[in-house]
């Protein structure tokens, strides 16, 4: 079966982490964040994936040999304008020869695709949207059904007084290829506000299934810390990488810990890291590639990509720092910072909570005090 995975957004709201790379090339436990799809798409048969590329699509490049890894054949399309999610599905639309998977390129799921599938046979669907529960639907487009699981309107971010479910569309859907006649070629056209309201309004068989499985778009920090934090607790099931030394703690090989130093799990930490004396880690966190963690530091609950090098005695709380990142000695940063690639922060700095720093750029010493 084929399946399409929508990976052209530009992913703004993930800035500065989505500057140098796309937010399904984002690392995920320090794999590339769509791998986590496609394990998904393959452990349900689906392997023949077309990825809808725009934005920096060199950078998918790399994929075809992994995705071979995983059983996987890949081919990559790549737009000259955005053209939107159902856009991006109909300029693909000759390399569709029957159902077909759509799925967007920053949900990280374990939605049952097969039952997914099954459904939509059964009810002869032309199309079936994977629906998800959320706390607040007035945040969202909501997607209620009749009885029979036919969906009866799309309410986009309603009042507390309209709201009559709390399901929202999941990014996953079951398609037709016929379906397809209704988007125009070559417009920037969406799935939501496009081809899904024109359907229910020509009375067509638009179908929603309900799951209650594990479902998290990474589309903004907070969410994309949620994601390595469920996953390290366990909440959604995935393999982690590296040999896991004391319950839930995965290392790399080469790594160098000193004895005094602290790892309270769940951690990651990947290849070739060195952790000094009395530094000390709190979970979840995860750590990339080739890091030095100077002496006496404590991360909590944050994401350090690979290539990182931290200065002793700095502190860094609940954040995500990007590859290649220098931090100098004292430095405190502070909740839901986000640093962009290859930054520097010199010694005696206090970044303030949910700052973010474009990459290549720094921050001299003593900048930025408490
Ligand atoms: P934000 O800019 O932060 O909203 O992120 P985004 O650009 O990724 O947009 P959004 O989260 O709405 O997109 C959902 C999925 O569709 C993501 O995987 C995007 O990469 C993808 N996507 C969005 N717009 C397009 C498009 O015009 N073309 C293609 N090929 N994919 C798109």
């Amino acid at each position: 079966m084929q399946a399409v995975i929508l990976v052209g957004g530009l992913g703004t709201r993930l800035r500065p982490l989505t500057i140098n790379s796309p937010k399904p090339m984002l690392s995920l436990l320090n794999r590339p964040f769509i791998e986590y799809i496609v394990t998904l798409l393959k452990e349900h048969d689906i392997d023949d994936i077309i990825l809808s590329t725009g934005y920096l699509p060199d950078t998918f490049n790399r994929l075809v040999d992994d995705f071979a890894r995983l059983g996987a054949k890949l081919t990559c399309v790549t737009e000259e304008i955005p053209l939107g999610t159902c856009g991006a599905v109909k300029n693909i639309e000759h390399l569709i020869d029957d159902t077909f998977v759509v799925f967007n390129g920053d949900i990280l799921t374990n939605l049952n695709l097969s039952f997914l599938i099954d459904y939509h046979r059964h009810k002869q669907a032309l199309a079936t949207l994977a629906l998800t529960s959320v706390d607040d639907p007035t945040s969202y487009g909501l997607v209620p059904l009749n009885s029979n699981g036919h969906i009866k309107e799309f309410l986009e971010k309603p009042n507390w007084d309209e709201v009559t479910t709390d399901l929202i569309n999941a990014g996953t859907y079951i398609l037709e290829p016929e379906v397809l006649q209704y988007a125009p070629a070559g417009e920037n056209f969406s799935f939501e506000r496009g081809l899904f309201p024109i359907m229910l309004e020509k009375g067509l068989p638009l179908y929603g299934f309900p799951s209650g499985a594990y479902w998290l778009d990474i589309g903004s920090p907070e969410k994309y810390l949620r994601a390595h934090y469920d996953i390290l607790d366990g909440k959604m099931q995935a393999i982690v990488e590296g040999e896991e030394i004391k319950p839930r703690i995965w290392v790399g090989a080469g790594l160098e810990v000193a004895d005094s130093a602290n790892l309270f799990a769940p951690i990651l930490i990947g290849k070739n890291c060195k952790i000094s004396d009395n530094v000390s880690i709190t979970g979840p966190t995860s750590i990339g590639d080739n890091c030095t963690i100077g002496e006496g530091v404590r991360i909590d609950g944050s994401v350090i990509m690979e290539d990182c090098h931290l200065g002793g005695s700095s502190v860094i709380r609940n954040s995500v720092l990007g590859r290649g990142i220098k931090i100098g000695r004292k430095v405190h940063i502070e909740e839901n910072a986000v640093l962009g690639d290859n930054m520097k922060v010199g010694d005696d700095n206090w970044l303030k909570k949910g700052i973010r720093i474009w990459p290549e750029t720094e921050v001299l010493p003593g900048t930025i005090r408490f």
